[in-house]
């Protein structure tokens, strides 16, 4: 084990609660959708049990309709707004009422494919199974009204990438007036130029006032938002869960989970062709109210080769990971755009976990050069500025929170490809 490693273990142990993990003290005080699946990951390296665990915590307060929310509030903790008493969503624990990128179809088979004890990871996965699966159908049911194969997002917290470049001009159609005041308590944890701006907020929570008018039906939501818009990343997360959910159904027997996430991940990644954009090198959003692709060269784009997606595209998204310059990729905006601000959450800083992301799906499609250029980019830049929430991908300054819980299962993931 070294230095490093160790100090990811710390930093994992130290921010667990138990059955569930905060992604940092302070800033991020409950549990969060896709921080738990990766942070399982992570976990797995020394305690394989807590990892699994970390899942079904989450899933355990799956909605009946088969949504899996972004934020259980397990405890209260008045130091993060918006609390329970905004999302006002009626659950025996409390929840948020939007969802988050559905990575815990990934998480799960890369557990069951990992495990040391195999029989407990073929009982917890079992368990697991028709759960995410529910949740897969959820999401093509209430997000892909059209059936074109891929789902919307409906408001930016569910892309994970809350203020990214890709939203700018669809939230422009999201009303500011009318929410009732309130005070963020994000800007007292960390720096405000590096996070959302206020107006930013001001729409967040209209929507959040808007979908509670409905009752939080989802089945309602889509449909009801000014803001809908396609991200690749997104999908690209959701397709690939549903392709390993298919393959861990079928060593595991479950023939009917099988074959329907097969049938998502077949159809949503031939979809993702349409999202396509040769002269900016990557794929694009699509805004669902217009109908048009959005000019915007976010990492949401190259997420995109976390699903299978043909070998051409991934060398092409390799290229122009290449071309951004950056020491520390993957930026979350390409630097050459004049809205790139390389410190401000994700308008430009490097996420561990998308570089994660990255390189697993451009090293599976064959791009081992750029893969492992991404590893060592991370680890360089874990070693050079420690266990950050996000960092300046050009000069790796920590931002954001610090002993940051997903950052270090990644390390972890990061130490272990790099054996
Ligand atoms: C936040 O509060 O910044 C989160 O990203 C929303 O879930």
């Amino acid at each position: 084990m070294t230095d490093i490693a160790d100090a990811a273990i710390d930093i994992l142990r130290e921010n667990d609660r138990g059955t569930y993990t905060v992604p940092t003290k302070g800033l991020y005080p409950f549990q969060w959708n896709w921080d738990s699946c990766l942070t399982a990951l992570g976990q797995r390296h020394f305690d394989e049990g807590r990892a699994w665990t970390e899942i079904e915590t989450l899933f355990a307060h799956q909605w009946p309709d088969g949504m899996v929310p972004h934020i259980v509030f397990h405890k209260p903790d008045d130091g993060y707004f918006p609390g329970p008493d905004v999302w006002a969503t009626n659950r025996p624990v409390p929840t948020s009422g939007i969802t988050q990128p559905a990575v815990a179809g990934f998480a799960l088979r890369r557990l069951f494919d990992r495990a040391a004890d195999r029989p407990e990871a073929a009982d917890r996965a079992r368990a697991l199974l028709p759960k995410v699966a529910a949740w897969h159908r959820w999401f093509y049911e209430t997000r892909d009204p059209a059936r074109e194969g891929l789902v919307a997002i409906i408001h930016p917290w569910e892309s994970g990438r809350d203020n990214s470049i890709d939203w700018d001009e669809p939230f422009a159609r999201v009303p500011t007036e009318g929410i009732a005041p309130y005070t963020r308590r994000d800007t007292q944890h960390a720096n405000p130029e590096h996070r959302p701006t206020k107006e930013q907020y001001d729409r967040y929570l209209w929507l959040v006032e808007h979908f509670r008018g409905l009752k939080w039906d989802t089945s309602k939501l889509h449909d009801a938002s000014p803001f809908r818009v396609v991200d690749p990343g997104f999908n690209a997360i959701l397709i690939r869960s549903a392709a390993d959910l298919a393959d861990l159904a079928e060593t595991l027997g479950e023939q009917e989970i099988a074959a329907e996430n097969r049938a998502f991940a077949t159809r949503g990644a031939a979809a993702m062709e349409s999202l396509w954009s040769d002269p900016h090198g990557q794929y694009l959003c699509r805004d669902r109210v217009t109908d048009a692709l959005i000019d915007s060269r976010s990492v949401g784009g190259l997420l995109a080769a976390f699903a299978p997606i043909p070998a051409h595209r991934a060398a092409r998204i390799a290229e122009t990971i290449e071309g951004h310059g950056m020491r520390f990729r993957v930026a979350s905006h390409a630097p050459d755009d004049p809205r790139f601000q390389s410190k401000r959450y994700w308008r430009g800083p490097t996420w561990l976990v998308v570089n994660y992301m990255i390189g697993d799906g451009l090293a599976r499609a064959g791009q081992t050069d750029a893969a492992e250029a991404i590893t060592r980019a991370s680890l360089d830049l874990i070693r050079t500025s420690g266990f950050a929430e996000y960092y300046d991908p050009h000069t790796g300054e920590p931002l954001g929170g610090g002993r940051f819980t997903w950052t270090a299962a990644m390390v972890l993931e990061f130490l272990a490809m790099a054996d």
